[in-house]
């Protein structure tokens, strides 16, 4: 059988299997024992992102679980490649990551890749991308983090935290592991081929800074799988503990296709369209409706396959709202348009919230900076 998708950290294509491409990368499922694990240290909750699914696979996860019930040292660790683009998709990790520090109290560090968006993509100056890293920062500070959790590396200003480490993990990498692992060839430029020692440096760098064994977990969508498994691979040759990771879907895009996409700007919400650009995005969103309201009232709606209900998954933290409107929409009696305006009216109070809140965040970037914490 063909390969319909593929997915990269710096492409995905196609209608993505995700349970095909968990056997493919070799990661394991989300099981309920995970869960009830999980539960058992939070006090009976789990964040709705894992309930629903979203969150769906894993490496190492237990272990991470095993070490919080023991007391031991873990810290959360993600990050961005800076675009002016950012949309609702990449809050999504950042999200669960919050509950994660709410309920665990742990370090995050979160790195800013300025120098993989200059090296991976054309078009941007290596200026550009720095002032974007120090712009996309605006929007994780925006979602409540405080200084003594959250530690803020640019790559490009804050290499010397990352550097020896990065020389070490590229020693164990070849040259072929790396291009097969990433998809490069000969005619990319050897800074790409560096770039990951980079990204699987902060997975170390806790136990490093801490002073004492820190594994982390990851909170990601799969396609940056390709880092962690290579981090995990040299681990121990390098004398630090694997990192483990926890792996969501994509946020689909409105317009019917699996990812929001960069080139087809209307299947995402980005975090700077204003309301009017957000209705008429949602307005027009491709859903599971029939053709005319008669028949959607007679037959129902299909929510499984509507990426409008699932925004409403992804975006609300009310299980009983989200069951209403699945019931609602399977039994005729909620049309399309009616469901879409439920789900403007949340994009756009978030949106609101969040621009507010980005525009506080603009003279304290510094206090989250990992130079000002750890010298
Ligand atoms: P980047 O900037 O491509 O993506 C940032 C984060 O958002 C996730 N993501 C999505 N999640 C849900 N739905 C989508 N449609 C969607 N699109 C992107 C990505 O999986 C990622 O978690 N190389 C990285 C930057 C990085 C990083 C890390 C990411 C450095 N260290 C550690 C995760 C963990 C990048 O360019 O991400």
């Amino acid at each position: 059988m063909g390969q319909e998708y593929a997915v990269t950290p710096w492409e995905v294509k196609g209608k993505v299997d995700y349970l095909r491409l968990a056997r493919e990368f070799g990661v394991q499922l989300l099981t309920d024992e995970d869960l009830n694990l999980l539960k058992g240290l939070t006090g009976g909750d789990v964040h709705y992102l894992i309930r629903r699914g979203f969150f769906y696979a894993h490496r190492g996860f237990r272990e991470i679980l095993e070490r919080a019930r023991s007391g031991e040292s873990w810290a959360l660790y993600n990050g961005r490649g800076p675009s002016g683009d950012l949309h609702i998709g990449h809050l999504v990790p950042w999200i669960l990551t919050k509950w994660f520090v709410d309920k665990f109290n742990v370090h995050y560090f979160f790195e800013l890749t300025d120098d993989e968006k200059f090296l991976v993509r054309d078009g941007y100056t290596l200026e550009e991308t720095n002032r974007l890293a120090y712009d996309n920062a605006l929007s994780l500070i925006a979602l409540g983090f405080t200084p003594d959790r959250l530690h803020i590396i640019v790559d490009t200003d804050d290499v010397a935290y990352l550097y020896k480490i990065a020389v070490k993990v590229a020693k164990k990498l070849t040259l072929s592991t790396v291009k097969n692992t990433f998809g490069l060839t000969d005619s990319n430029n050897i800074g790409a081929t560096f770039f990951p020692a980079m990204e699987i440096a902060v997975a170390f760098l806790p136990t490093e800074l801490l002073n004492s064994e820190t594994p982390v977990l990851i909170p990601t969508a799969i396609d940056q799988d390709p880092y962690f498994r290579l981090a995990r691979d040299i681990a121990e040759t390098l004398n630090y503990p694997k990192p483990a990771t926890l792996y969501s879907k994509f946020l689909p895009g409105l317009t019917g296709e699996d990812k929001m996409s960069a080139s087809n700007p209307d299947s995402a919400l980005y975090i700077n369209d204003d309301d009017k650009e957000v209705r008429r995005k949602i307005m027009n969103a491709f859903t599971g409706g029939q053709p005319t309201a008669e028949l959607q009232r007679r037959l129902g709606g299909n929510p499984d396959i509507c990426p409008v209900y699932r925004y409403h998954t992804l975006l609300s933290d009310s299980d009983d709202e989200v069951k209403r409107i699945y019931e609602d929409c399977r039994g005729g009696r909620l049309l399309c348009g009616e469901c879409k305006l439920i789900l403007y009216e949340r994009v756009s109070a978030f949106l609101n919230r969040h621009r507010e809140l980005r525009e506080k965040a603009k003279d304290k970037v510094s206090e989250y900076k990992i130079s000002v914490k750890f010298k």
